[in-house]
């Protein structure tokens, strides 16, 4: 089995709102679902770690859902600080069945769980996880025995990069911590919002942020500024759980066409 981990898509009908969102990000993002539809190792689901849309109104939403629809198999999204709840839920609550609150679920698939949490703070590029999602969250692991996918879109581990660390989990991160350091099924943690690609250990377990198609900050930057972009590859998270069980994460990367605006890119947006 394949799961596809991918992030930031940050698609628009309009101009993007996003000062360093590509202006093609749309198109950028049909080439992603070639990409992912070409393989030759097709994923048989992909999760979408927020941001899915740059403004979330209902009109990006209507892009997304068209610019996805070629993949035929399951895609679950969890909100990004672009997103927006109503709008996301009016878009793909047909299909993911988001809670009455917020946008948290849970979803089996061949004996895996996956879960999506909504950290979700509307018009705060940061992001929080309340006791009430993180109790639902403890008492959901005590549930099963397949192992879980978690899709959360703010990393609560710290990316290395001052600026981007100002700005991810405020609120639940200790928590959340303890939750998986005790969990009795093993439990992969999936993020985005920090637009580069990276994983490791956390909590006694795997946990990766995806890149963006939408834009990519140069990995080496420890400052408080905003990193400089970078046009190279995007780069995605490709799992595949082996015959034996076992979890092996591959790196994907899917070269873009040239942006042809990075000089003019202001230095002050939001991931
Ligand atoms: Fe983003």
């Amino acid at each position: 089995m394949l799961i596809a981990h991918l992030s930031d898509f940050h698609i628009s009908a309009g101009p993007p709102e996003t000062a360093p969102v590509r202006r093609d990000a749309a198109a950028i993002a049909r080439l992603v679902v070639v990409d992912l539809m070409s393989r030759l190792q097709r994923p048989d689901l992909v999760l979408i770690t927020g941001d899915l849309a740059d403004g979330g109104s209902a009109a990006d939403y209507a892009l997304a859902r068209d610019i996805l629809a070629p993949l035929t198999m399951p895609v679950l999204v969890v909100p990004g600080n672009h997103d927006r709840r109503n709008e996301m839920r009016a878009a793909f609550g047909a299909d993911i069945p988001y809670g009455p609150t917020d946008l948290r679920f849970e979803m089996g698939f061949d004996g895996l769980r996956v879960i999506g949490l909504d950290s979700l703070i509307p018009g705060k590029v940061e992001g929080a996880l309340g006791d009430d999602q993180l109790d639902w969250f403890e008492a959901r692991l005590q549930q099963g025995r397949d192992p879980v996918f978690l899709m959360l879109h703010h990393p609560p581990f710290p990316s290395g990069n001052a600026h981007w660390d100002a700005s991810a989990l405020r609120q639940g991160g200790a928590r959340l911590e303890a939750i998986l350091r005790a969990s009795p099924v093993p439990v992969r943690l999936l993020c985005g919002h920090v637009h580069q690609a990276f994983h490791g250990l956390w909590a006694g377990g795997y946990a990766a942020v995806a890149g963006s198609p939408a834009f990519q900050y140069a990995f080496g930057f420890d400052g408080e500024d905003e990193p400089p972009l970078t046009d190279g590859p995007f780069v995605w998270w490709m799992h595949h759980r082996r015959a034996d069980g076992q979890f092996f994460t591959h790196p994907a990367l899917l070269a873009l066409p040239p942006r042809d605006d990075l000089p003019a890119v202001p230095r002050a947006g939001f991931p």
